[in-house]
């Protein structure tokens, strides 16, 4: 037997179940889900389930059948070359690029829409910097509901609007950030019926933390590590820890990592309440940032991300965009793993933590590499690298030719 409560983040206030609340009935904050459950998998019993996040059934949600494309069980890659380059003992990337769309968004608008439906929605909506766009879009399409999105104009990655065109969904383009967006929605989405998917939405974190149960199942529960996630809106680092939290809580482990995030400089409202000791966000009105995914001043799950890391005993940095680019040719140049900017961050942080000190050499890291590299196809992502004449290849391989000598006719 399953039993969910809705807890509020803030006041702690337990409100009366619903597939639809958002908000505190009291006090106005974010929910998050309770699961009460009698028994879960163990490490044994998960063999031979279907390989995808709803192989760890007994903790997400059950209502109706999933909409899913197989969603989940990314790769967990251990990365030596990387390691040494950046300068830390061990390091895995999470390839959460593998999902269906393209990113870790999959896991939570997976679980989202199959809730939205069980609760009778037949329109979606969201704002986006991309990625969600895209999930909730193909999600939305297999689920045979309407979607709209809400997006920044002129401000989200190529292949991300590609995507949702392709899947159908109604694009709005908003002028002002994403931040703007998404109040947009959150102000209109009841006047429109339209079920809202952004991390406000507590059933999507509940997705989402699956990242954590594959971590362990994938690293035989040995947890002693710490796990690097780039920071948005901030919902999913907060639902990696709270999968972390559900194993603790079911005796699955002793040990919980250290969640470590990573903002860009240029966004880092958290980075810099962690770095100036503030206790609110130092919000920023316009974020500029190479990594789009992440370009966002007003994170709304703020509180419960700096819950998660202070419980774990992390913290929150930033880093700029030279390190994010020069982390991306790291990666791929050193592995052969990529990722789109965002998804980058993580290793940028690790490079500049060993090199600085602030980060130990001797640990293990896990990097959630949240997005695919072609996502965003900018070229100017990618100046170190520009096609040169097969010519010149021989010329620098090879040395300067010597002048062909012309052949004498035989005889
Ligand atoms: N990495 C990527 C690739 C993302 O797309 C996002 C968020 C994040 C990291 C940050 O995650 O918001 O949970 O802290 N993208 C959202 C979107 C905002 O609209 O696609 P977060």
């Amino acid at each position: 037997m399953k039993r969910y409560e809705l807890r509020c983040i803030a006041c702690g206030h337990l409100n009366p179940f619903s597939l639809r609340r958002v908000f505190c009935e009291r006090c106005g904050g974010l929910l998050e889900v309770v699961v009460r459950v009698d028994e879960v998998f163990d490490r044994e019993r998960l063999q031979g389930r279907v390989m995808s996040m709803w192989r760890y059934a007994e903790l997400l949600p059950d209502f109706g059948k999933p909409v899913s494309m197989g969603e989940g069980m990314t790769r967990l890659v251990r990365c030596e070359r990387l390691a040494k380059a950046v300068g830390v003992k061990e390091l895995y990337v999470k390839l959460e690029g593998m999902n269906p769309t393209g990113s870790f968004k999959d896991r939570g608008i997976s679980v989202g829409v199959t809730v939205a439906l069980e609760a009778g929605a037949r329109r979606v909506i969201c704002a986006s910097t991309g990625n969600t766009s895209a999930s909730l879009a193909a999600y939305a399409a297999r689920a045979g509901i309407e979607c709209v999105v809400l997006i920044p104009k002129g401000r989200i990655a190529s292949g991300k609007l590609f995507q949702a065109r392709l899947f159908g969904a109604t694009i709005c383009e908003v002028s002002g950030s994403f931040d703007d967006a998404l109040r947009i929605v959150l102000d209109r989405a009841e006047q429109l019926g339209a079920h809202v998917l952004n991390s406000v939405n507590p059933w999507r974190l509940e997705g989402q933390k699956t990242a954590a149960f594959e971590i362990w199942e994938q690293l035989n529960g040995s947890l002693e590590l710490n796990v690097v996630v780039p920071v948005g809106n901030a919902g999913n680092i907060a639902a990696i820890w709270k999968g972390f939290e559900e194993l603790r809580d079911h005796g699955l482990t002793d040990a919980v990592p250290r969640m470590i995030g990573v903002q860009s400089s240029g966004a880092a409202p958290l980075a810099r309440m962690f770095s100036t000791g503030s206790e609110e966000p130092v919000w920023v009105e316009s974020p500029q940032t190479v990594a789009s995914a992440i370009r966002i001043g007003r994170p709304v799950n703020w509180m419960r991300a700096v819950r998660a890391v202070r419980s774990s005993d992390g913290w929150i940095y930033s880093v700029d965009d030279e390190e994010i680019l020069e982390a991306m040719r790291l990666m791929a140049t050193t592995e052969g793993i990529a990722a789109e900017p965002a998804g980058a961050a993580p290793i940028a942080l690790l490079k500049k933590g060993a090199e600085e000190g602030f980060l130990a050499r001797d640990e293990v890291y896990v990097c959630i590499a949240t997005g695919h590299h072609l996502k965003d196809p900018d070229p100017a992502l990618v100046s170190w690298n520009a096609p040169i004449p097969f010519e010149e290849y021989l010329r620098r391989t090879l040395g300067p030719e010597p002048a062909r000598r012309r052949e004498e006719p035989p005889g």
